[in-house]
């Protein structure tokens, strides 16, 4: 019997108890999940940051975490972690990010905030089309590749930028510090996926939101940190960029006094650009058990010297 420990918050367990049995059960896989092993006898454990959980000491037994978030800056260089780690990718999550940042996308492209506020005039406004507004992805990695995708669906071109170099069909693929300002400079609206890490704090910050044209707009549902959120206001007060949607800040929820809440040209979103989905990740981690169980590399592995 393979011994799995759930560690998220409680409310969680409701909702992923039943999903979880039926994907282990359905992987063919012998499982007794709880919430309360004794954690020296534990395989496995399903975790959540904001389980509470930060020794992974007892846990001497235990031959993978398996991260119910994308995200896992808050536990890769967890010292007391020393078994693999892998992070979620989630169909549900993945469908989640494309809805949301399509529709952010669209609400810049297609001007809905001055429909929203002409209630009083006929004043028609064309937008352009798809075809005639560039859109830069950074990070093209599970979450930014799928958004990339579907906006070039929609028939926008498309500049992706990641770590390493890429060739994806239908997307501009750039790498590095100069692909960086390549990406950048053709942007009208600029979409951060990349991950928390100490090579992209502040990717965005004064000289880089400079290579922006002017009247660029920004989506983040990738992290607080990846912006420098000083240079940022400056560069919204300055009419530089336009404006700015954040899902994601240094410190979360908000501070009631941060500029952002204020800002005119700032929307803050309280961090739901996308779920991890009970229905949609429980077969991803079964199948990472499984992995696990034969051998098999797994999947979503995280690289703890990158950090994600
Ligand atoms: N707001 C929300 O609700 C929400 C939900 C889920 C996830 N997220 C965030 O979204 C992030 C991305 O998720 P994911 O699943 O797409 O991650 P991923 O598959 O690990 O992809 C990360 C991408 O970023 C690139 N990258 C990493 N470091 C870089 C660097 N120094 N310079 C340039 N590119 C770099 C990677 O390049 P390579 O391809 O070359 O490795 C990769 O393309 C997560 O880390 C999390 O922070 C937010």
């Amino acid at each position: 019997m393979i011994k799995v420990q759930f560690a998220a918050r409680l409310e969680r367990w409701e909702t992923y108890a039943a999903p979880l049995r039926s994907a282990f059960a359905e992987a063919g896989l012998d499982v007794d999940l709880r919430i309360d092993h004794a954690p020296d006898t534990v395989d496995y454990v399903i975790y959540a940051p904001n389980s509470g959980l930060t020794d992974f000491t007892p846990y001497s037994a235990c031959k993978a975490v398996l991260s119910l978030w994308a995200g896992v800056e808050q536990i890769v260089s967890n010292q007391t972690l020393i078994m693999p780690l892998c992070r979620m990718v989630d169909p549900g999550l993945t469908a989640g990010m494309v809805e949301w940042v399509t529709g952010h996308v669209l609400r810049y492209h297609l001007g809905f905030d001055r429909s929203i506020a002409m209630q009083d005039r006929w004043e028609p406004h064309v937008p352009p089309l798809a075809m005639e507004r560039p859109v830069t992805v950074l990070g093209l990695g599970a979450l930014g590749q799928a958004c990339a995708k579907t906006l070039t669906q929609l028939g926008f071109p498309v500049t992706g930028w990641s770590r390493s170099s890429k060739v994806i069909d239908g997307i501009t693929c750039r790498h590095g510090d100069d692909g960086l300002a390549q990406a950048l400079s053709a942007a009208e609206i600029v979409v951060l996926l990349l991950p928390d890490t100490q090579a992209t704090e502040n990717t965005l910050n004064a000289k880089t939101l400079a290579q922006l044209p002017k009247g660029a707009h920004i989506i983040n549902p990738g992290r607080g940190p990846l912006i420098d959120d000083t240079a940022l206001i400056a560069a919204l007060d300055s009419g530089h960029i336009a404006h700015a949607t954040l899902d994601v800040f240094r410190i979360e929820p908000l501070p009631a006094d941060h500029p952002y809440w204020a800002h005119p040209n700032v929307t803050v979103t309280p961090h739901i650009a996308a779920e991890t989905r009970a229905i949609t990740s429980a077969p991803v981690i079964a199948e990472n058990i499984r992995r696990g169980e034969t051998n098999e590399p797994y999947l979503h592995l995280v690289d703890r010297n990158l950090g994600y």
